[in-house]
């Protein structure tokens, strides 16, 4: 069963911590989605590990609702949510109101806007239009310019005040869910148990709601240095390397395609013949000569 913007909130109501992950194309949404996640963010972090960008800002609306329409198709019961880049909403409200809403026609169930301050009354106006909103908080990515660089949030008193107010207000203003990105911990849970919306933490420690991950991080697909906050749950890199470094030897070598993987007619000569006169060493056994005229291959 589909997931809703009202399940996420009966789960704070009842304790329940969930998950939550990036995803930026159909087949990774489409497996993620049959693993059970409830939550998938089609995120602007697409700019770094989708498009090789160094930060998130150069992302365009165009590019994320590329993404967000590949991630609609390959999910059936998971909420989507739409990460609106950097200067979609900073213009106007009625910028932000437009761009939302072509989330929504791509496929999208939820908007992510990054920030406080005047975003809040943003928030409060998409809320109105009918657009659910997730809030993100702590280190936004979009200002890595003013907070001069990927930098942990909310370290003095004065900045967590500021956080924790700002939380406050984008609930009243309407935020579903809020995202805690790069606080300590002790804010992710002073956050948390000050909302009755769920807390979604990246880097602010175990006591959130709910957790998010880069789904490149948390795969081992990414580079070598990854934030201190990423748990690797597999080494696909590493596979993957290993799979094309096989595949490379055996095309090098002419073990493949072999019987197994061709199409052979039944009138096709034998497997030793096709295999002398393609000049390939297709393995002439008695098996493959049983798979060409005794087996159907299709
Ligand atoms: O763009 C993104 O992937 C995000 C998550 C890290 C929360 O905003």
């Amino acid at each position: 069963m589909s997931v809703t913007i009202k399940d996420l909130q009966a789960y704070k109501r009842e304790g329940r911590r969930f998950a939550m992950l990036t995803a930026y194309d159909f087949t990774t949404a489409r497996i993620l989605d049959e693993a059970g996640i409830p939550v998938l963010l089609v995120g602007d972090s697409l700019g770094m590990t989708m498009l090789g960008y160094a930060d998130t800002l150069p992302v365009t609306m165009e590019e994320m609702l590329h993404h967000t329409r590949a991630v609609r198709r390959g999910v059936q019961n998971a909420l989507v949510v739409g990460d609106m880049p950097f200067m979609s909403y900073h213009a106007s409200a009625k910028d932000a109101i437009r761009n939302a809403g072509h989330f929504l026609q791509a496929g999208a169930n939820a908007v992510k806007l990054e920030g406080g301050g005047r975003v809040i009354e943003l928030a409060r106006r998409l809320v109105e239009m009918g657009v659910p909103v997730m809030a993100h908080l702590g280190l936004t990515p979009q200002s890595v310019n003013q907070f001069g660089g990927f930098k942990v949030q909310g370290r003095s008193d004065e900045a967590a005040k500021r956080i924790q107010k700002d939380a406050l207000a984008l609930q009243e203003a309407g935020a579903f869910s809020l995202v805690l990105e790069g606080v300590p911990a002790d804010l992710g849970v002073a956050v948390t148990k000050s909302l009755a919306i769920p807390t979604i933490g990246i880097g602010a420690g175990v006591g959130t709601d709910a957790q998010v991950l880069v789904i490149q991080d948390m795969l081992g697909l990414s580079g070598e240095k990854v934030p201190k906050f990423v748990k690797r749950f597999a080494d696909l890199r590493g596979e993957m390397a290993r799979a094309v470094r096989e595949f490379i030897t055996e095309v090098e070598a002419g073990t493949f395609p072999d019987i197994e993987h061709s199409y052979i007619k039944a009138s096709s000569p034998a497997p030793g013949e096709l295999a002398a006169s393609a000049g390939t060493r297709l393995p002439a056994t008695a098996d493959a000569e049983r798979a060409v005229y005794g087996g159907s291959p299709s």
